[in-house]
C-alpha cells in the first residue's frame, strides 16, 4: 500500500474509530433540552465532523414565530456534543456554516479530568423538574459555578437575588402568563405535545412531568399551566417551593446570540446537574416583546432575556422520550458506515 493510499484511509471520515465517536457525540446531543421536547434539529456527519441544523419540521410557528426558542435548542444540542466530545479526550472545534448550520470537528487530543466526566455523566441524568425546587439546600458554590457556566458560552446568567427583584419578576411572570392563557395561542400549541401515559411517539412532554394548576398559581414564581388528567398533584413533595430564580441573558439579539444562550443553557443545567440540582423555566415574560422589553430594564439586564430559569434541590424525574438517532442522523456520502 502506498503512503498516499495511507493517508487517504487516515481521512477523518474513513477513520472507523473517529466515525463511531462523532455518531456517539450525535446520539449524546439527543438529550439536550428543547421547548416541549419538539427535538427541533438534524445532524449530519461528514468531511470528519458532525453539521448540526435546526429541523422546521418540528417548529412552533405561533409561539416561537422567529424560531429563535429552536435555535436556542439547536446551541444546547451543539453543547452537549462538545461536552461529549472532551470526555473523550477531544478539543471541539466550532464553525458557523454559511447556511446557518453549526460544525462540530475534533481538535487537538487531550487530558481526560474527573469535570469532563462528570458533565458527561450528567448528560442523560439532567432532568426539568416542573415540581418544588429548593433553593436553601444547595450546596453553597453552586451560584457562582452556574454564572461561570453561563460565561464561558459568552452569555450571563443574571441571578435575582433581591426582595425587590424577585417580587418584579414574580409579578411579570405571572402578568405575562395571565396574557399568554388568556390569548390561547400557547394552550392550542402546547396540548399536540402533551403525552399520556403509554403514548408511544418519541417526542413531547410525559404528563407525569407535569403539575396541576394549583401548584402552578399558588406558587410565588407562576409556571406554565402544562396539566392534563394525569398531572402529579399540586404538591407532591415536602420540601419548599423556593427556588434560585435566573435570567439568561446576551449582548444581543441575533441567531448567533441565540445559539450562545443555547450553549450556554446547557452548560448551566449539566452544571447545576452536576451538583444535584435540577430546573426547569418561567419563560412567559420572554414570548412577549413588551414584557420582554419590561424584564430588561426592571432588572437592569445587561442585554435581552433569552430565558428565565428556576433552580434548586428538586426530585426525581424519569426520563422524557427521545427520537432515535437513526431519525435524527443522517451520513454524507465521504461518511457512510460500514457494513456490519
Ligand atoms: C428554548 C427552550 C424553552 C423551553 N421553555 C419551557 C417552558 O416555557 N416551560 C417548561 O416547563 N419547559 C420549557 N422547556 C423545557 C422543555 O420542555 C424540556 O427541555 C423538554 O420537555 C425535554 O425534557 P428534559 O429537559 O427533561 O430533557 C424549554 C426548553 C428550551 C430549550
Amino acid at each position: 500500500m502506498s503512503t498516499d493510499s495511507i493517508s487517504d484511509l487516515a481521512e477523518p471520515v474513513r477513520d472507523a474509530d473517529r466515525l463511531a465517536r462523532l455518531t456517539w457525540y450525535a446520539a449524546m446531543a439527543r438529550w439536550a433540552p428543547s421547548k416541549h421536547n419538539s427535538q427541533p434539529w438534524c445532524f449530519v456527519i461528514r468531511d470528519g465532523g458532525i453539521e448540526f441544523s435546526t429541523d422546521s419540521r418540528h417548529a412552533l410557528p405561533a409561539t416561537d414565530p422567529l424560531g429563535r426558542e429552536r435555535i436556542l435548542a439547536l446551541g444546547a444540542a451543539v453543547h452537549v456534543a462538545t461536552v461529549a466530545m472532551r470526555s473523550r479526550g477531544w478539543k471541539p472545534t466550532l464553525l458557523t456554516l454559511p447556511n446557518g448550520s453549526v460544525r462540530l470537528a475534533e481538535g487537538a487530543s487531550r487530558e481526560v479530568g474527573d469535570d469532563e466526566r462528570s458533565l458527561r455523566r450528567e448528560i442523560t441524568r439532567r432532568r426539568t423538574d416542573r415540581g418544588p425546587l429548593d433553593a436553601a439546600r444547595l450546596p453553597a458554590a453552586v451560584p457562582f459555578l452556574l454564572q461561570s457556566a453561563a460565561k464561558e458560552c459568552g452569555v450571563t446568567l443574571r441571578l435575582v437575588t433581591s426582595a425587590g427583584d424577585r417580587k418584579s419578576l414574580a409579578a411579570l411572570v405571572e402578568r405575562a402568563d395571565r396574557i399568554l392563557v388568556r390569548r390561547g395561542t400557547v394552550d392550542d400549541e402546547l396540548q399536540p405535545w402533551l403525552r399520556e401515559p403509554g403514548d408511544p411517539r418519541a417526542d413531547g412532554v410525559p404528563s407525569s412531568h407535569t403539575r396541576g394548576p394549583a401548584a402552578s398559581y399558588r406558587a410565588v414564581f407562576v409556571q406554565r399551566d402544562f396539566s392534563t388528567g394525569t398531572s402529579r398533584p399540586s404538591q407532591d413533595r415536602p420540601e419548599p417551593d423556593d427556588p434560585l430564580v435566573g435570567v439568561l441573558c446576551t449582548s444581543g439579539d441575533t441567531t448567533s446570540d441565540w445559539l450562545a444562550a443555547g450553549r450556554g443553557l446547557a452548560a448551566v443545567l449539566l452544571r447545576a446537574s452536576v451538583n444535584g440540582a435540577n430546573a426547569s423555566y418561567l419563560n412567559q415574560p420572554v414570548e412577549l416583546p413588551a414584557l420582554r422589553a419590561e424584564l430588561q430594564s426592571d432588572l437592569l439586564l445587561p442585554g435581552p432575556a433569552q430565558l428565565v430559569l428556576r433552580i434548586g434541590m428538586g426530585g426525581t424525574v424519569d426520563a422524557p422520550p427521545r427520537r432515535a438517532l437513526v431519525d435524527v442522523l443522517t451520513y454524507g456520502s465521504d461518511a457512510a458506515p460500514a457494513p456490519d
